[in-house]
């Protein structure tokens, strides 16, 4: 399967929490980063593994460490922005892809404004981060744009998918994973997630 719906009791419980509309900008804010890292935490678990040997307190001790695995986060801004630092609690020395995209209201087609990657993406894990999988149109034109730079591995970690935009990544791009916190019911009219959470940025941001 290359979608994970993560019913862990933590990731559940704060997330129906996030659906509460009267709940403030902060929590909503602190709440999106501490599902992000639980997300990165179920994406982070087939990282491999190699023994390393430490001089531990007692003389030369045996530890695992993780085997050469580097990983950069990419936001979709601006929301994703609002994941960042829940994923960087968790891997620190991840690197950081900004990526802007933005909807032609006359094309209606994902345009990209902003590209900010890093130089060895043939080399890293990309975690894609933005909290609402849609229409999946972003989703799908950043990892078009991540494999055009030659990046090989990705996932995308998002808070709530919807079946469409699951549907639209996938049949693009079977070889990505999807972590979400919760697979909804399905689109509305006007493109927003049901039961969902509204405007994503706009909760973060405080905005409108
Ligand atoms: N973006 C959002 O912020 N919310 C939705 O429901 C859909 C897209």
């Amino acid at each position: 399967m290359s979608v994970h719906e993560i019913d862990h009791p933590l990731i559940q419980h704060k997330l129906g929490i996030m659906r509460r509309a009267d709940l403030s900008t902060k929590s909503f804010r602190e709440l999106a980063q501490e599902i992000a890292a639980l997300l990165t935490y179920e994406a982070s678990k087939d990282f491999p593994l190699e023994d390393t040997q430490i001089e531990g307190w007692c003389g030369q001790v045996t530890v695992k460490k993780i085997a050469g695995k580097k990983v950069t986060v990419v936001p979709i801004l601006r929301a994703g922005i609002g994941m960042l630092d829940g994923v960087l609690s968790l891997i620190p020395g991840a690197k950081v892809s900004a990526v802007g995209i933005a909807r032609n209201e006359e094309t209606l087609e994902a345009g990209t404004y902003l590209q900010k990657l890093v130089g060895d993406l043939d080399q890293r894990l990309a975690l894609i981060i933005d909290p609402m999988l849609a229409t999946g149109g972003s989703m799908e034109a950043t990892i078009a744009m991540l494999k055009q730079a030659g990046c090989r591995e990705i996932k995308a970690l998002v808070l709530v998918a919807a079946p469409e935009g699951i549907k639209r990544v996938l049949d693009a791009h079977p070889d990505v994973k999807i972590y979400t916190a919760s697979i909804d019911e399905r689109l509305n009219q006007d493109g927003y997630i049901m039961p969902g959470l509204g405007d994503a940025g706009d909760r973060i941001f405080g905005t409108k």
